[in-house]
């Protein structure tokens, strides 16, 4: 640690230690999902359509760290330009549907793996090596204003790991290798709906760069929004739950869905959620790693466009950005909280996030996590959608370090989620982190739960 004596012309004290310790653990935690794949063949492999092959993200990301921190904000030089800009964005993949020889031309466009491990090793030195010495914390700098690129670069591959969870997921079980003692949570009932008032307030939206460490551009600014009175369900609708819409024939009944989810539904033959598989008259999860009989009080995992259909079935409706951060953070008579159980910084007792598990746990089993409404699981076990479009906050501005992060998205199309999901870091769980979703995405790990309007 004696080469950090010389940084003192550094304004604010930064944690370099512990950016480090962060950024190995973000490495060897992607290293471990990538070392799930069995051989290259499923390394090549692209299980979701509009997904680039998993080789593009062993690649991506080190070369968005090394492009970000080491080349934007500090100006230093590459490594290896042409894998640079390969990976920085990726080959669009085809918008097509796969054909028997997707897999061989798929092999093709990327390099081979020995190239890309030792790019990334590369980039990673050089990562290291900034964090260890340079100026990476320079007020007023576009890119390193309180150390901004850094965690820019940690964040991004936070999220990139939850991205290829749910790649995974898709992924054919004999294609990927099962950790020792992985054993999902399969106990226990659905328990039965329980709404839960929540009398009119205030919810605080956003969060002024500046106050917190560090927060992406749509985070911000802060300001407050009235709430008027509502009902949430202290649980997230279970399988259980669903499946009586399914089979009271929800996914075939039009006036459920909004015009556009309907012709979705029809065309691609929808019928169950995206997790859901049939064999005869039995139902089963797929899991990661097996299939599981259908959890009943597992939290169900599925689409805006199904949430919002459900909702309808029901009676209710998803509930807004607003009410739900009302729900997770507000505190009867006034106030705010960090976290749904207060203070605490998250740990496992308070709900299933931080990589601890490959499937949701039922709903309900995680207790310490309530929020002060005595509402379950709000924080983990799944992101949880809101019927608010993804948009900017009053007063948004886009960050010089990734300006596109967000504005790309303000598009109408994408909807807001909140909370987190069992591939979700720790580090992403602050009040303000918005997640956001086409309406008609199936893949990720959200569940949501219904509200009702009061007078
Ligand atoms: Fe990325």
């Amino acid at each position: 640690m004696s080469s950090l004596a010389s940084l003192s012309r550094i304004s604010r004290p930064i944690d370099r230690a512990a950016l480090i310790e962060r950024y190995r653990r973000n490495r060897e935690r992607s290293r471990a999902l990538f070392d799930l794949l069995i051989d290259e063949n499923a390394l090549y492999s692209r299980p979701i359509a509009l997904r680039h092959p998993f080789v593009f993200y062993e690649g991506h990301v080190p070369a968005f760290s090394l492009n970000t921190l080491v080349k934007s904000a500090l100006g230093e030089p590459g490594i290896d330009s042409e894998l640079e800009t390969l990976f920085a964005r990726g080959i669009d993949p085809p918008t097509d549907g796969a054909t028997a020889d997707d897999a061989a031309r798929e092999r093709e466009r990327w390099p081979g793996r020995d190239v890309v491990e030792r790019f990334a090793r590369a980039a990673d030195a050089r990562v290291i090596e900034a964090l260890t010495r340079a100026d990476i914390d320079r007020p007023g700098h576009p890119w390193l204003d309180r150390a901004e690129a850094v965690f820019v670069i940690l964040e991004h591959e936070a999220m990139h790991q939850e991205t290829l969870h749910y790649m995974l997921h898709r992924l054919p079980w004999d294609a990927k290798r099962r950790p020792a003692g992985d054993r999902p949570r399969l106990e226990g009932a659905a328990p039965p709906p329980t709404w839960i008032e929540i009398p009119p307030g205030r919810a605080t939206l956003g969060v002024d760069p500046g106050s917190a460490p560090f927060t992406w551009d749509n985070e911000g600014p802060h300001h407050a929004e009235p709430v008027a009175a509502y009902a949430m369900e202290r649980h997230d609708v279970s399988n259980a739950a669903f499946m009586e819409f399914v089979t009271a024939g929800g996914y075939q009944e039009p006036r459920f869905w909004h015009p556009d989810d309907w012709i979705w539904v029809q065309r691609e033959g929808i019928r169950q959620p995206p997790f859901w598989e049939r064999h005869g008259g039995d139902w089963s999860w797929r899991g990661m790693f097996e299939a599981i009989r259908l959890p009943p009080a597992w939290p169900v995992y599925v689409s805006h466009a199904e949430a919002t259909a459900y909702a309808r079935w029901r009676g209710a409706r998803l509930p807004t950005e607003a009410e739900f951060q009302r729900a997770a953070y507000g505190v009867p008579g006034g106030g705010e909280r960090p976290f749904p159980w207060g203070d605490a910084p998250p740990e496992p007792r308070h709900g299933v996030f931080d990589f601890t598990a490959w499937e949701p746990a039922p709903v309900g089993s995680h207790p310490d996590g309530r929020s002060a409404w005595g509402i379950e699981d709000l924080v983990g076990n799944g992101w949880e959608w809101t019927s608010t479009p993804f948009g900017p906050f009053p007063g948004f501005r886009p960050r010089a370090s990734y300006p596109e992060y967000s504005a790309d998205f303000f598009d109408g199309d994408h909807f807001v989620m909140k909370g987190g999901s069992p591939a979700t870091a720790s580090e992403l769980l602050r009040p303000t982190f918005r997640n956001w979703f086409r309406a008609r995405y199936r893949h990720v790990y959200a569940t949501f739960r219904c509200v009702r309007d009061r007078a």
